[in-house]
C-alpha cells in the first residue's frame, strides 16, 4: 500500500521504516528540510537500535522516501499523523501541529483519504479532527478518521513495532477498519521477519483491539498512566523497605508473582523520565478536570516521582555529609538504557542538584551525553565509567546500561577516593559489591549492614572504614558508622 507518514520523530520514523519493512511503499514527511537531508543519506537525529539499518534499507529498496508533507499527502491515500504533541504551558497537549495537517489535507488532497492519528492526543480528538475537515471541505474529499495509539518503546521501538502486544484500531467506518488490518496484516499474523531476532521469541500473535476512536484514543493515555502508576507504587514501596529493613527485590517478586499484578514496571529507582510519561500523565490529569473526572490519583503519581530526585540527594548527602567540595561520579546521563533522550531524565534533575550543593560532577553516559551537554554544560563528560571514577567520594548509578553491569573492582578501587557506590537503579546488590571492598547503597534495600565481624574487617581494610570510630558492627538498619574523610 501507499503510506505517508507525517512527523520523522521518534514514532513517525520508526512507524515509516517498519512499514517500508514489511513491504509498504512509505513517504515519511517532515517539514525540517535538513532532516530529510539527512535521512535520505541514513543519518538519524536519535540514536535507536535496528533503526538506522531499517532506514537505509527502506531507502535502498525504493519502499521508504523522505519528502515534505504536502507532496506525501498527494501520493498517499493512507496517512499517519506522527507529529509532537508537546505540553503547553498548564500540561494540556498542544495540538497545533495536528490541526496544520488536518489543513495540508485539505489543501493538497483529492479524492479520498484515511487520516490515521498515531500521535498521543487527548480523548475527542479525532472526533474534533474529523469536524475540522468536514467543515473546512472545499475539494469534496472523502475522509475517514482513525485512532490507532502508539505504544512503542524508546531502546526497543522496532521490536515493539514487530512484537506489539495489542495493535489498537479506534474506527468508525468498516473500509476504514479494512485499509487498517491491510497495513498491519503481516504484523498480526506475525507473518513480518524481524529486523531485531536471528529467531524471534515465541510470542502470541498480537491482540488486534477495534473500537471507537475515543476509546482508543484513551486506552493510550490511559495505559502510560497506569504504567506510571506502578512505578511510583513500586517506588513507595522501596521507601517503606529502606525504612523497615525489607528488601524491595524480594518485595517485587512477591508482589509481582501474581498475574493479576505482573513483575513487569516494578523496578524501583529514581523515578520515570522520557519524553512520554511526565507529559501523558499531566495531559491525562487537564483531560480528567476537562471531564469533571477526579484524577487525584494520577497527581499523587507525579508527586511521587517528583520526590525521587530529592530523596536521592538526601541519600547521598546522608552519607557524604558534607557535599561541597566533593566529587560525584555519574554513571547514566539517559532517561533509561538503549536511548541517547535526556528528556525529562531523573539523571539530569539530581545532578542539578547535586551541582547546587556545590559538588563537581564527572558522569559517562554510552550514547546520551552529546544531549546531555546542551542542558549541562558544566559538568564534565568522560570517555569511560572509569575515567568519570577518578577521585570520587561516590559512584552514582542513574542509568542501568548492561556496561556498567561487570566493572573491573579492583581497577576501580584504584581509581576512586572512596569506595562507595550509590545505586539508583539496583542496577547491583551489595552481595556483589562490598565482596569488592565497596560500600553499596541501593534503593528500597536496608543500607548496607556490616553483618559480619569479617565483612566489617573486609570493608575497613579497603580502608573505608575509620575503625576507631567503630566498636560493634551495626544492628542491620542504623548508619552508626562514621567514614574517614
Ligand atoms: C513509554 C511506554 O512504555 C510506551 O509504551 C509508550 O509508547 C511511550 O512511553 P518509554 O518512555 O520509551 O515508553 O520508556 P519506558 O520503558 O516505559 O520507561 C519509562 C521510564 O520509566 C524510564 O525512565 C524508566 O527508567 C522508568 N521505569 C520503567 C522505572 O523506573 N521502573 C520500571 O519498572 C520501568
Amino acid at each position: 500500500m501507499e503510506i505517508s507518514v507525517i512527523g520523522a520523530g521518534y514514532v513517525g520514523l520508526t512507524t515509516a521504516a517498519c512499514l517500508s519493512e514489511i513491504g509498504h511503499h512509505v513517504f515519511c514527511a517532515d517539514c525540517d528540510l535538513e532532516k530529510l537531508d539527512s535521512l535520505r543519506v541514513g543519518r538519524l537525529p536519535f540514536f535507536e537500535p535496528h533503526l538506522d539499518d531499517l532506514v537505509k534499507r527502506g531507502v535502498a529498496s525504493g519502499r521508504l522516501e523522505f519528502t515534505v508533507p504536502s507532496d506525501a499527502i498527494k501520493k498517499t491515500e493512507a496517512i499517519f499523523i506522527c507529529v509532537g504533541t508537546p505540553p503547553l504551558e498548564n500540561g494540556e497537549a498542544d495540538l497545533s501541529s495536528i490541526e496544520s495537517v488536518a489543513r495540508m489535507i485539505l489543501s493538497s488532497a483529492h479524492g479520498y483519504r484515511l487520516v490515521i492519528e498515531k500521535s498521543t492526543v487527548p480523548v475527542q480528538t479525532a472526533k474534533r479532527l474529523w469536524k475540522h475537515l468536514s467543515i473546512y471541505n472545499m475539494n469534496a474529499l472523502t475522509f475517514d478518521v482513525v485512532s490507532n495509539p502508539e505504544f512503542l518503546r524508546e531502546g526497543s521501538a522496532v521490536e515493539d513495532f514487530f512484537h506489539p502486544d495489542r495493535v489498537v484500531i479506534g474506527a468508525e467506518s468498516l473500509r476504514a477498519i479494512a485499509l487498517m488490518k491491510e497495513i498491519y496484516r503481516p504484523v498480526l499474523q506475525s507473518r513480518s521477519t524481524c529486523p531485531v531476532h536471528s529467531e524471534c521469541p515465541a510470542v502470541p500473535e498480537p491482540k488486534l483491539i477495534l473500537t471507537d476512536t475515543n476509546s482508543a484514543e484513551l486506552v493510550k493515555h490511559a495505559s502510560n498512566s497506569f504504567l506510571a502508576m506502578k512505578i511510583s507504587f513500586i517506588n513507595l514501596i522501596a521507601d517503606a523497605c529502606e525504612a523497615a529493613g525489607a528488601d524491595i527485590e524480594k518485595v517485587a517478586e512477591g508482589i509481582g508473582s501474581d498475574k493479576r499484578i505482573g513483575r513487569a514496571f516494578l523496578n524501583p529507582g529514581i523515578g520515570f523520565g522520557g519524553f512520554c510519561f511526565p507529559k501523558d500523565l499531566q495531559a491525562f490529569v487537564r483531560i480528567g478536570e476537562k471531564l469533571g473526572c477526579d484524577f487525584s490519583l494520577l497527581k499523587e503519581v507525579e508527586k511521587i516521582n517528583v520526590r525521587r530526585a530529592e530523596q536521592f540527594v538526601a541519600k547521598i548527602k546522608k552519607e557524604l555529609w558534607v557535599l561541597r567540595g566533593k566529587t560525584l561520579a555519574v554513571w547514566g546521563l539517559a532517561f533509561k538504557p538503549n536511548t541517547d533522550d535526556v528528556r525529562f531524565a531523573p539523571a539530569l534533575s539530581i545532578i542539578r542538584r547535586l551541582l547546587a550543593e556545590g559538588t563537581t560532577i564527572r558522569a559517562y553516559d554510552p550514547e546520551a551525553m552529546q544531549k546531555a551537554e546542551i542542558d549541562l554544560p558544566q559538568i564534565t563528560y568522560c570517555q569511560s565509567p572509569y575515567q568519570a571514577a577518578e577521585g570520587a567520594d561516590a559512584i552514582l548509578v542513574l542509568t542501568e546500561w548492561n556496561e556498567f553491569r561487570n566493572p573491573n573492582w579492583k581497577q576501580l578501587g584504584e581509581l576512586v577516593a572512596r569506595k562507595l557506590i550509590i545505586d539508583g537503579r539496583n542496577l547491583f546488590s551489595a552481595d556483589e559489591v562490598s565482596p569488592n571492598g565497596f560500600q553499596y547503597i541501593g534503593v528500597g534495600r536496608a543500607v548496607q549492614a556490616i553483618r559480619t565481624a569479617q565483612e566489617f574487617k573486609g570493608i575497613a581494610a579497603a580502608g573505608v572504614l575509620d575503625v576507631s570510630a567503630v566498636s560493634q558492627p551495626a544492628p542491620a538498619q542504623s548508619h552508626a558508622v562514621r567514614t574517614s574523610v
